[in-house]
């Protein structure tokens, strides 16, 4: 076993809807964690989002008022990339984007120690890539978690060309630790997960935009009879709408455009309208004033 010893702080990088999540994550194992957004007002929000997670365990009897404590204890908010020199174990959650990624691995690489490991939660882009303008890029590694990352059990590990065996293994074991049902993947478009799903989505979009049937009863064909916990439409609204869309552009170009993994007009037009989904109080659903979403 070579998972990180608990006395190394980890630090993660977004305090969006992953980033709150995997802190939680990393803080529960018994880590120090220090967590940086560019957004104050996001970190907060991040915060405020586990204090409330982990006090709903207090209620519910799941936990001890004394471990959430604990726990809040352990998260510490850095406002400057500086802060997270202690780090041996970085998470970056941040921005869908590949040079967005770039430059913030490597600024951490001049302010990390040398043996320090880069993670990135990237649900779709090459960790091969990410790691290209890297001067240590057997350092990186892909750890891709799932939504809530505190509730899902799934973390993919993903290997890039240059990542070196020892630091895949030390991440695979860390995950492992952390209470995670942890598997290995190639750098490919979209991994395991996100490369079956982009079908999900995709296909559910095409029999919308054919007039086939309405979201709400697409997603309660595919939760009654599929046996998927949430339907596509449901789904996309709970990953982020913003999110999904740059995932699916990024598969659809690592294919060269193969028409099989072709985005939907309807999630160009639901960013465009900037509906994100639950985070934004609309998507494929409207959430604003605690609404639920309709059933067929
Ligand atoms: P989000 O939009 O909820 O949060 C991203 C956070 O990163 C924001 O708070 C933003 O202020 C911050 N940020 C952006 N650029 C930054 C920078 N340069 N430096 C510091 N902070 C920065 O996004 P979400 O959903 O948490 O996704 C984050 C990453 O995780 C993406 O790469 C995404 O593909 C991946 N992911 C998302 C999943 C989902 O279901 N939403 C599931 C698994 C992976």
């Amino acid at each position: 076993m070579t998972a990180l010893d608990l006395s190394s702080p980890v630090a993660v990088i977004g305090a969006g809807a992953m980033g709150a999540g995997i802190a939680q994550v990393a803080a529960t194992a018994g880590h120090t964690v220090y967590v940086f957004d560019m957004s104050e007002e996001a970190l907060e929000r991040g915060i405020s989002q586990i204090s409330t997670f982990l006090a709903r365990s207090v209620e519910k009897g799941k936990m001890e008022e004394a471990d959430k404590d604990a726990i809040l204890g352990r998260l510490h908010k850095v406002s400057t990339l500086e802060e997270l020199k202690p780090a041996k174990l970085v998470i970056e959650a941040i921005v869908e984007n590949l040079d967005v990624k770039r430059k913030v691995f490597g600024q951490l690489e001049d302010i990390l120690s040398d043996d320090a490991i880069l993670a990135s939660n990237t649900s779709s882009l090459s960790i091969t890539e990410i790691g290209a303008t890297l001067k240590r890029p057997e350092n990186l590694v892909g750890m891709h978690f799932f939504n809530p990352a505190p509730i899902m059990k799934l973390v993919e590990v993903i290997r890039g060309l240059a990542t070196s065996d020892e630091i895949a293994d030390i991440v695979f074991d860390t995950s492992v630790a952390w209470g995670k049902k942890t598997v290995f993947a190639k750098s490919t478009p979209g991994f395991i997960v996100n490369r079956v799903a982009r079908s999900y989505y995709g296909e559910a979009l095409r029999v919308a935009q054919e007039g086939g049937a309405d979201y709400a009863t697409i997603d309660a064909c595919l939760r009654e009879a599929g046996g998927f916990r949430m339907g596509p439409f449901e789904l996309m609204d709970m990953i982020g709408n913003d999110v999904n869309f740059a995932v699916s552009n990024s598969v659809y170009n690592a294919y060269y455009q193969d028409p099989r993994f072709k985005p939907s007009l309807i999630q160009q037009e639901m960013v465009a309208a900037g509906r994100f989904g639950r985070k934004s109080g609309q998507g494929y659903y409207d959430y604003r004033d605690g609404a639920e979403k309709p059933e067929p």
